[in-house]
């Protein structure tokens, strides 16, 4: 079960949606300050078991603990927001609300301080991923990148312990899907944030990713587990090959 090392701890885990089985006998352990890929083709239960690491579905069969507390109690208290940052695909900003009005958002919801702090602590996280200046635009008013940020701005401004992603690149071209992939990687380097990442963005794949979990649709397992390289070097046939579509190998990036 969960060890020192271990930020997240998945036993046995279960994905389903009433009685539909998505995917079944999951086990892995996510490490602190660790970028961890979850990778597998389209409709194999990425996005599913997402939602059940952060406790929006509910677990239906097995375990998801952070540290020693179990989801389900962690997500009832308040220490969630503390806890887990989230990014969702679409960037999920408020259209009527400005970028520095949506990154305070969850100041305002969880917090007691001061506008005066909010707006310190707002400017600081625009201006570690890059968007000092950009405090009165609405989101229509600026790119598809540049909304990425904001939203991972918003998911970090409570100092999370661990940041979940769902296809942060989707939608973005090759040059501002790396940036954010680098970003990503020095928010790690500098916080020590522990970072879940759902894609499929072969680039990404090998870039950033320490580890990354194989989901199979065919068989609802997971297939393996372990550094892109070596997955796609030494797997099983099914995760090398989704390692090199194109049958090229490491894209260079
Ligand atoms: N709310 C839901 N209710 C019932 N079934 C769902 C629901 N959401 C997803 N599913 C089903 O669960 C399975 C896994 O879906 P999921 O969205 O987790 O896949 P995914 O790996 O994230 O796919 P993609 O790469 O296309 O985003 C699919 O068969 C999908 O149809
Ligand atoms: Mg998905």
């Amino acid at each position: 079960m969960a060890t020192v090392d271990s930020a997240l701890t998945v036993h046995d885990l279960t994905l389903a949606y009433g009685e539909t089985v998505v995917m079944r006998d999951l086990e892995f352990q996510i490490k602190h300050g660790e970028i961890f890929l979850v990778i597998g083709g389209s409709g194999c239960g990425k996005s599913t078991l997402l939602k059940h690491l952060i406790g929006i579905e509910p677990v239906p069969r097995g375990k998801v603990q952070y540290g020693e507390e179990d989801v389900n109690d962690v997500v009832t208290s308040e220490q969630i927001a503390q806890k887990l940052g989230v990014l969702y695909q679409s960037g999920a900003l408020w259209g009527d609300l400005t970028i520095a009005e949506n990154v305070a958002l969850p100041l305002s919801y969880h917090t007691d301080l001061s506008e005066r702090d909010i707006a310190d602590l707002v400017a600081f996280k625009l201006s570690l991923v890059g968007l000092s200046g950009f405090e009165t635009f609405y989101p229509y008013e600026i790119s598809g990148g540049m909304k990425k940020r904001a939203g991972l701005a918003r998911a970090m401004i409570l100092d999370p312990e661990i940041l979940f992603f769902d296809e942060p690149s989707a939608g973005l071209d090759p040059i501002s899907s790396k940036h954010l992939d680098d970003l990503i990687r020095e928010i790690r380097d500098c916080f020590g944030t522990t970072i879940v990442i759902v894609t499929h963005e072969l680039a990404s794949i090998f870039s950033i990713g320490d580890r990354a979990l194989f989901l199979d649709a065919e068989t609802q397992r997971a297939l393996d587990i372990g550094k892109p390289t070596w997955l796609r070097d030494h797997s099983k046939p099914k995760v090398r090959e989704f390692l090199t579509r194109g049958g090229g190998h490491e894209p260079k990036v």
